[in-house]
């Protein structure tokens, strides 16, 4: 919980108003912002694929979606996308582009906010420029129904910052053992941290139904047992070679292969999301979490305890 004075100082840092984070602007009359972080422990999960994919069926849905990339060593969403956006999170970083400026507009539909790569320096920003940074986060609300972030792979203080900044934690897993010890971690972390997080369990690449609900099952046994807490199973979703048959041609399998057993997955689990009705926090979800980079230092320890 930030004290006061640390978020008086940090309004003052961003230049942030009360009155503006509450002004009648028409997209806040749009509802409210709901943060998905999509994160996994173990790399090459499918977390960038799935992230990008949900963000579709999502648009299919009527509803407004905003990417934002933030693997900030390996950003990739834009090339999946096959987007060459001009401007990325490297600008808004050096204070030349705001983050709605650097919105592109994919040719998928998808509003994307390109990553770059070897940033990470953003989480040692100096205070002028994070103030320009949260100002632009502040703007994203209302902006879009969901703001959908891939995180990169590991339990950085940079990814595990975004994931916590969520209101719905996806984590990914394959039936790959190391994988779930992988996910396991991830949620073990993230509970210890926050333990009313919600957290939704997906696991992919799966080869038929029974080895998906063995998967869900044996994880969500064990963080009940050892964790004491009850995470939600979003889905499970099939090997599908459609999924790197539209990687290598840079077109969404959602839809190039809308029938794909992949893409039939996807829609299920956002479905199921979507049933889900609890209010989010929002983009002050992530604004908070850069203020406690800076003025707090919770996240620094737990980095420290855990080797990064
Ligand atoms: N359901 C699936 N069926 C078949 N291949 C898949 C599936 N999901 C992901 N893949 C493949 O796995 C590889 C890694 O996927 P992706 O890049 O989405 O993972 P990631 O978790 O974002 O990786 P990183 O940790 O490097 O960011 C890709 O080649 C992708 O095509
Ligand atoms: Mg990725």
């Amino acid at each position: 919980m930030l004290r006061t004075d640390q978020a008086e100082n940090l309004r003052r840092l961003s230049g942030l108003k009360r009155d503006r984070m509450h002004a009648a602007d028409p997209r806040e009359r749009a509802g409210r912002t709901r943060v998905l972080a999509f994160t996994g422990g173990k790399g090459g999960v499918g977390k960038t694929s799935l992230a990008v994919n949900f963000g579709l069926s999502l648009l299919g849905r009527g509803k407004k979606v905003v990417l934002f990339d933030a693997d900030l060593g390996l950003a990739n969403a834009d090339v999946v996308l096959d987007a060459s956006p001009r401007y990325n999170l490297g600008h808004v970083v050096r204070g030349q582009k705001s983050l709605v400026e650097i919105i592109h507009k994919t040719t998928a539909g998808l509003d994307l906010i390109p990553g770059g790569s070897g940033l990470d320096e953003l989480v040692d920003l100096p205070p002028a420029r994070l103030g320009v940074f949260l100002s632009g986060l502040n703007d994203l609300e209302g902006l879009c129904d969901f703001l959908i972030i891939d995180t990169a792979a590991g339990l950085s203080r940079t990814v595990m910052g975004f994931v916590l900044a969520a209101d719905d934690i996806i984590t990914i897993t394959t039936p790959e053992p190391t994988s779930i010890t992988d996910a396991y971690a991830t949620i073990k972390y993230i509970l210890r941290r926050n333990s009313g997080a919600r957290i939704w369990l997906l696991v992919n690449r799966v080869s038929n139904l029974q080895e998906g609900k063995n998967v869900a099952n044996r994880l969500v046994t064990v963080v009940e047992r050892f964790l004491k807490t009850r995470i939600s199973v979003l889905g499970w979703v099939y090997d599908d070679s459609k999924v790197n048959l539209s990687l290598r041609r840079q077109a969404p399998f959602y839809l190039e292969h809308p029938n794909c057993p992949a893409a039939r997955a996807v829609d299920e689990a956002v479905f199921r999301l979507l049933g889900e009705k609890t209010p989010g926090r929002g983009v002050g979800g992530i604004i908070n979490w850069v203020k406690n980079l800076v003025l707090d230092q919770p996240l620094r320890r737990a980095a420290r305890y855990h080797g990064q």
